[in-house]
């Protein structure tokens, strides 16, 4: 190991590990994106770097902020170091953070038409289904500001410890939003698997990963409680 890398400080934000996790995810992402639409679907190169990354951003996004609710619950990899997993979970929220922030404003600046033409009416006009997906992908990107932000280090202090959590919950409630704008854009799609050419649409496997750790939250949840109510009834005299 050089020099170099030996003296990083051991819970700085970029160090091998947390690039090999951008790698991975957005590595896969850009790949799926790039055989599906340009191989498969036949979509020309010069819409690569609006329209396809768009995609790729896009489904990134959502498996960096599955990922940092994930790690330490389904994927064991970095309980042996505590100082790591905690980087790692912080990485993977503020990148799916930053990239949701970005396929945000590549929607925006694609936001007509000749690109979406469902989710515009005859007239020209948004559609409900374009009006009620942006509505809701604003309010998830708003929801995922909030851990995000919550995660400078003088934060804990400054909230308490009750307040943080609720706040780094928020993503919770982000994915669930994420879930309704992907279905809201997506489901028609979705229905019809004839369209697909063999490989499932960018919204229907990011809906997928969003609902790996909700329902793993959910089951915990469930969990939790039977053995409340189990611990109150062995508790209860007859
Ligand atoms: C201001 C906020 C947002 C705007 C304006 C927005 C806009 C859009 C648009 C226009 C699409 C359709 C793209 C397409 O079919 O190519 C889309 C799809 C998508 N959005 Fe969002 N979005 C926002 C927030 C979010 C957030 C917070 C996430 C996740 C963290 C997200 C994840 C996705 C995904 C995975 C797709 C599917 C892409 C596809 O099917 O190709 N979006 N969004």
């Amino acid at each position: 190991m050089s020099e170099s890398v030996r003296s990083l400080p051991e819970d700085r934000l970029l160090q091998p590990t947390t690039a090999k996790w951008f790698g991975v995810i957005f590595g896969i992402a850009l790949c799926y994106a790039i055989v599906r639409y340009h191989f498969v679907k036949d979509v020309p190169w010069s819409h690569f770097p609006l329209f396809i990354l768009n995609k790729a951003t896009s489904m990134a996004a959502v498996g960096f902020v599955a990922s940092a609710y994930l790690i330490g619950k389904l994927f064991r990899w970095h309980d042996h170091d505590p100082v790591l997993r905690l980087v790692v979970v912080k990485f993977c929220g503020l990148a799916g953070f930053s990239l949701a922030a970005i396929h945000a404003l590549f929607s925006l600046a694609l936001l007509r038409s000749s690109y979406y033409p469902a989710f515009f009416g005859a007239d020209g006009q948004l559609s409900f289904v374009g009006e009620l997906g942006l509505a809701v992908g604003v309010i998830a990107l708003w929801a995922l500001a909030m851990p995000a932000i919550t995660t400078l280090p003088m934060m804990p202090q400054a909230l308490g410890g009750f307040r943080w959590k609720r706040n780094q919950r928020m993503g919770y409630i982000a994915l669930s939003l994420v879930v309704v704008h992907l279905t809201v854009f997506g489901l028609k799609g979705w229905l019809d698997p004839a369209s697909w050419s063999g490989m499932p649409p960018v919204s229907l496997v990011a809906v997928l990963v969003a609902l790996v750790p909700l329902l793993t939250k959910l089951s915990r949840i469930s969990g939790k409680r039977s053995k409340r109510t189990q611990r109150t009834t062995e508790e209860t005299p007859d």
